[in-house]
């Protein structure tokens, strides 16, 4: 496949909103590193069974409506309590994002990181090449495109007696250059189906147990994208991002009865990530519409900045993998090591100043955190619910 000129377009934060919320910036130095990155750029080419799953001790109480507009800061009594070490799950950090938010967690020896992989071997000698002490990590077995192997994820994370503090969402899989979907092990198309859908199951079976436990700041992160938010420069690179009337979701993305794409459309495998980007984003705000007032759970979704360097553009072609990092480094200045996206991602898990939920994260020119605007579909209500009634049949929740 050629290398479109769109494809290295550079992206941009919506303009308008970084200068509204220039008030609100935030000095967002952590672990004593300044950032000096800019973050207007990302890679472009491209009554609910709640009640069941919340055995613990706070209820969970469901909701069918939206009741709150995200982002409402719970602060006081939480920073009271001591603290002890935390504990994170995070998928996917066997590369990439993942791992290098894996480590600059493990290095503060204040958290204990339980990395959700589904290549053991893989993770392990990550791990070790990354520099991360045995006594700071375990690895357990997760492959988000099997619904069953979500389920064996939590049980095993369950017999191993741990709490849960955080749960971090971030793998990931991108098929730009795919002619073809492919499918998960219940037959949904692959990027929604591991993105979105095997994310949905665990952040919901996991609910429970986050809700359990007595950290003083407990969150669910779900890692989203500047592609997927058509306000933006980078979300405009074509295949735009777009859910339709989710005719495609509602009949189970097989590619057979239905379409393979959530909007039912043809399959095109760079729009169909950044779709499972959008529902990631809108999941987070339901959650927080529907969990927050109860749980005090934080929740959040972030824009780590463009990371042209990780392996999720190993499908894509060579000369793009070529061109692409020094293209973000040096031409659009969106360039982010996967080290200081880490050190972003680490943040949202345990900056005690980001403890308001229903935010979606981004960072401006110096490095500070600011609450970032989602586009009109990124943050549809209506279609936030839809999302999650349709989802959570296919999962097998309702
Ligand atoms: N890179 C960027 O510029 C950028 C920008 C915005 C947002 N993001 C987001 O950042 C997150 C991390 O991406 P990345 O750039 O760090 O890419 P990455 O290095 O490819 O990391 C993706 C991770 O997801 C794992 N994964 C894929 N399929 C899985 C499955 N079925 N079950 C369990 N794990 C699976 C991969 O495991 P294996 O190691 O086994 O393949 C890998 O560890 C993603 O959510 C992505 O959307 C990235």
């Amino acid at each position: 496949m050629a290398l479109q000129a769109t494809s290295l377009l550079p992206s941009a934060l919506s303009t308008s909103k970084e200068a509204k919320l220039s008030a609100s910036l935030k000095d967002s130095s952590f672990f004593g590193v300044s950032f000096s990155d800019y973050v207007k750029a990302d890679f472009a080419s491209s009554s609910l069974k709640c009640k069941k799953e919340c055995n613990s001790k706070r209820a969970i109480r469901a909701q069918t409506i939206a009741v709150a507009t995200p982002g409402v800061t719970r602060s006081v009594s939480e920073q009271k309590k001591t603290l002890r070490e935390g504990s994170v799950i995070i998928t996917g950090a066997s590369s990439g994002l993942g791992l290098a938010t894996a480590k600059a967690l493990a290095e503060t020896g204040k958290w204990y990181v339980i990395m959700a992989c589904r290549d053991f071997l893989k993770a392990e000698r990550a791990a070790k090449s990354a520099g991360m002490s045995k006594e700071n990590y375990t690895i357990m077995h997760l492959d988000l495109a099997s619904l069953d192997s979500v389920r064996q994820f939590v049980d095993n994370f369950r017999r191993s007696g741990r709490p849960l503090d955080v749960l971090v969402c971030n793998a990931a899989v991108y098929q730009p250059t795919a002619r073809q979907p492919s499918f998960t092990a219940e037959g949904f198309e692959l990027s929604v189906g591991t993105n979105h859908l095997g994310h949905f199951l665990l952040s919901r079976l996991l609910l429970p147990d986050l809700n359990k436990s007595d950290y003083p700041s407990r969150r669910l992160i779900i890692v989203g994208s500047i592609t997927g938010n058509t306000n933006t420069l980078a979300g405009n690179v074509p295949p735009k991002a777009n859910l339709g009337d989710m005719r495609g979701l509602a009949g189970g993305l097989n590619g057979l009865n239905s379409s393979a794409m959530i909007d039912g459309g043809d399959f095109d495998g760079a729009k169909a990530y950044k779709d499972s980007k959008v529902c990631n984003m809108l999941t987070m705000q339901e959650f927080h519409r529907r969990y927050y007032e109860d749980t005090g759970i934080t929740f959040a979704s972030l824009y780590p900045g463009c990371i042209a360097t990780t392996g999720l553009f190993r499908e894509h072609i060579p000369l793009f993998r070529l061109l692409f990092p020094p293209f973000q480094r040096f031409i659009t200045k969106g360039f982010v090591s996967e080290e200081d996206a880490g050190k972003r991602l680490a943040q949202v898990v345990s900056d005690p100043s980001l403890t308001k939920s229903g935010v979606y994260w981004s960072w401006n020119k110096a490095s500070a955190s600011f609450e970032n605007q989602l586009s009109q579909e990124a943050s549809d209500p209506e279609k936030a619910r839809k999302i999650w009634e349709i989802s959570e049949k296919l999962v097998g929740l309702a």
